[in-house]
């Protein structure tokens, strides 16, 4: 995956501190506010059969993402699970027709969430580390899709 060690560290070490400010499904509500802020047209394209923030599907959705983004980062130091993880989202996305492309938008999302949770928390070091692993998800979806994309 590209990943050093040190990436590793940085991304568990920040992830620590965003979990310890709120529950996940907490942070999955303000992560689709911030997302929908910043991709506007993705709420009807995709989302608007999960409702708004009041319904449980919707909320049980953001959860879920914040959930899987957990499992990846919780589980950094298995490479090969993470990788797979990957892949099996990659695909159930590519059925819905959303592809490296999308997850290439959404990443900017994770990243200006980080920046906005954490502030002066966010290091350099971390920003760049979760770029890598970012970078690297588009590069597995992208691999997994081949042929689609
Ligand atoms: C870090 C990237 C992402 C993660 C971790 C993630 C995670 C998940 C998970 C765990 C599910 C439920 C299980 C499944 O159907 O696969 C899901 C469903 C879904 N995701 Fe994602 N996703 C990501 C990116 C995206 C992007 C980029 C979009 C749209 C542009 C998207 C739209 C959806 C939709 C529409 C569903 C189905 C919701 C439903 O009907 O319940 N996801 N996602």
């Amino acid at each position: 995956m590209g990943l050093e060690q040190s990436d590793v560290d940085a991304i568990q070490r920040s992830w620590e501190i965003v979990k310890e400010t709120a529950k996940l499904r907490v942070h999955g509500i303000n992560f689709f506010e911030l997302m929908f802020e910043m991709i506007p047209e993705w709420r009807e394209k995709y989302f608007s059969h999960l409702g708004n923030k009041t319904s449980a599907k919707f909320r049980s959705h953001a959860t879920m993402i914040m959930m899987t983004l957990d499992s990846w980062i919780e589980n950094l130091d298995d490479l090969d699970l993470v990788v797979d993880a990957v892949l099996r989202v990659g695909q159930t996305h590519a059925d819905r027709d959303i592809l490296s492309p999308q997850f290439v938008e959404i990443n900017k999302v994770v990243i200006a969430y980080l920046q906005t949770g954490l502030g002066d928390k966010f290091t350099e070091e971390m920003k760049e580390s979760w770029i890598k692993l970012l970078d690297t998800v588009v590069t597995i979806v992208k691999d997994g899709n081949a042929g689609l994309e």
